[in-house]
């Protein structure tokens, strides 16, 4: 039977930030969603989380997981202690215990596997993940024979120099036999640079002690600081775009672009240079995205093209071309082929098939019928000061340049807006409807010379 604590109490001091560590995000989930999503397929039968600092705010952004429990550890005296505060949660388990820490999000499932396949064939009293560094700065160093049984873990800070120069340290993802570090848990101490509890000193009163050294340091890179959240940030951004490569999509400069966990990606899509996928995005097969793009939580069907443009929130039918410079914003729907232009916003607004938007426009809380036209510079004046109105165009419509449709509005189909109108009232089908002064010449106004 196997328990999982993850540990996510500390602080993060070394972050410099107000949100506790295990909440800051990467690609874009957070450390702690991550860690607990590398363990999720072994199924195991507690998930333990163990908090401290800013504990109700690292609760609530998990509050929708089902199942995890919540130990508090309050004060933080070190990773020792924190494990410690499992012992009222865990009494009579006799199972083993994985304990991750909360700020090693870039494990593989895999890797988790092999760790604990190999503490249960082994019989070890635990069991650990160690990697060998070039650039080993910061880490526990693990001592350990060439048979794989480690006698001790030195934290760097507590290091010799000579003990520094060993490259093989500590990952912090241990399997533990619970029952066996129950017994030794109580027996730690103090006694290190740093005057905490430090879990990695159960190591040398277990045995036996084996490690397990993984093949690609890269996936237990720990994030204490800015720079290694920045690090680990490239390793998940190089792992997506290989994955989505492979997968058939084309980057002509993959390291200038951003993916998300939650896009996907169809066959033949070609992304340019400068191009963000963010949260849950889906590209249909044979899109041409970018230079330049952000698309965030938006769904775009097959054969579209966009072009230097801003997309949330948004659904884009089949063979639309957006952009360049456009915005489509919360809730809006391109119906198939249409097209919105430069300098154009659309929000909240349903543009039917075919219609054209190519200029200068602002398209708020309105429904566009198929075809129609938007001329250049024309508005929906959506909100009256209080509240926000709808503005209704019916298929085939024709709005001149510069034209003002003053919500609420509806136009009926095959409407004709005359350029600079400002339109407060509605419009029947088939009909011109004019809302500007008439034009007025005075001949010999300026007297001449
Ligand atoms: C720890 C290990 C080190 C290892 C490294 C791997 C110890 C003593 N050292 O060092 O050997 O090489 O991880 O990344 O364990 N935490 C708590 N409560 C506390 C203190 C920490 O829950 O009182 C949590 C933190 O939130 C964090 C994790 O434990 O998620 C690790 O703590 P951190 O202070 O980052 O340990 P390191 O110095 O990195
Ligand atoms: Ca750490």
């Amino acid at each position: 039977m196997l328990a999982v604590a993850v540990l996510a109490a500390g602080k993060g001091t070394r972050m410099k930030s107000d949100l506790p560590k295990v909440l800051q995000p990467l690609a874009g989930a957070t450390l702690v969603e991550r860690v607990l999503a590398s363990c999720r397929h072994l199924d195991p039968a507690r998930q333990i989380l163990i908090v401290g600092h800013q504990a109700e705010r690292v609760e609530a952004s998990l509050a929708a997981i089902d199942g995890l429990e919540f130990v508090l550890q309050q004060p933080q005296k070190g990773t020792g202690h924190a494990v410690q505060q499992l012992l009222p949660a865990l009494e009579g388990f006799s199972g083993e215990l994985l304990v991750l820490n909360g700020d090693v999000p870039l494990l593989r499932p895999e890797t988790l596997e092999q760790l604990l396949a190999q503490h249960r064939s082994s019989g070890a009293a635990v069991t650990l993940l160690t990697a060998r560094l070039a650039d080993p700065t910061g880490y526990g160093r693990v001592v350990a024979d060439a048979e794989g049984r480690v006698s001790a873990i030195i934290e760097h800070r507590d290091c010799s120099e000579e003990q520094r120069r060993n490259p093989l340290i500590n990952a912090g993802i241990y399997c533990f036999d619970w029952p066996r570090l129950a017994a030794v848990l109580p027996l730690l101490t103090t006694d290190n640079d740093q005057g905490e509890l430090y879990l990695t000193d159960t190591v040398a009163m277990l045995s036996p002690a084996m490690h397990l050294e993984v093949a690609d340091a890269d996936e237990i890179n720990g994030i204490n600081d800015r720079l290694q959240l920045a690090q680990c940030e490239a390793v998940l951004q190089e792992r997506l775009r290989r994955h989505w490569m492979a997968q058939g999509v084309s980057f002509s400069d993959p390291t200038s672009c951003t993916l998300s966990e939650g896009s996907r990606f169809g066959r033949n899509v070609q992304v340019e240079p400068q191009c963000h996928f963010r949260g849950a995005s889906t590209i249909g097969d044979g899109c041409r995205i970018g230079p330049g793009c952000l698309i965030e939580n938006s769904t775009l069907e097959s054969g579209v093209e966009v072009l230097y443009s801003v997309l949330r929130d948004s659904s884009v039918a089949q063979g639309c071309v957006v952009g360049p410079f456009a915005q489509l914003r919360a809730g809006a729907r391109l119906e198939a082929g249409c097209r919105v232009g430069n300098f154009v916003e659309v929000k909240n607004s349903t543009l039917a098939e075919g219609v054209k938007a190519n200029h200068l426009s602002y398209l708020g809380d309105a429904d566009l019928g198929a075809n129609v036209n938007v001329g250049a510079g024309t508005i929906t004046a959506n909100f009256d000061g209080l509240r926000k109105h709808r503005t209704v165009i019916g298929a085939g419509s024709k709005t001149g340049a510069n034209s003002v449709l003053v919500a609420p509005i509806t136009l009926g189909a095959r409407v004709t807006v005359a350029a600079g109108s400002t339109l407060t009232h509605n419009v029947p089908d088939g009909a011109l409807a004019f809302g500007r002064a008439r034009q007025v010449v005075k001949e010999g106004w300026k007297p001449s010379a």
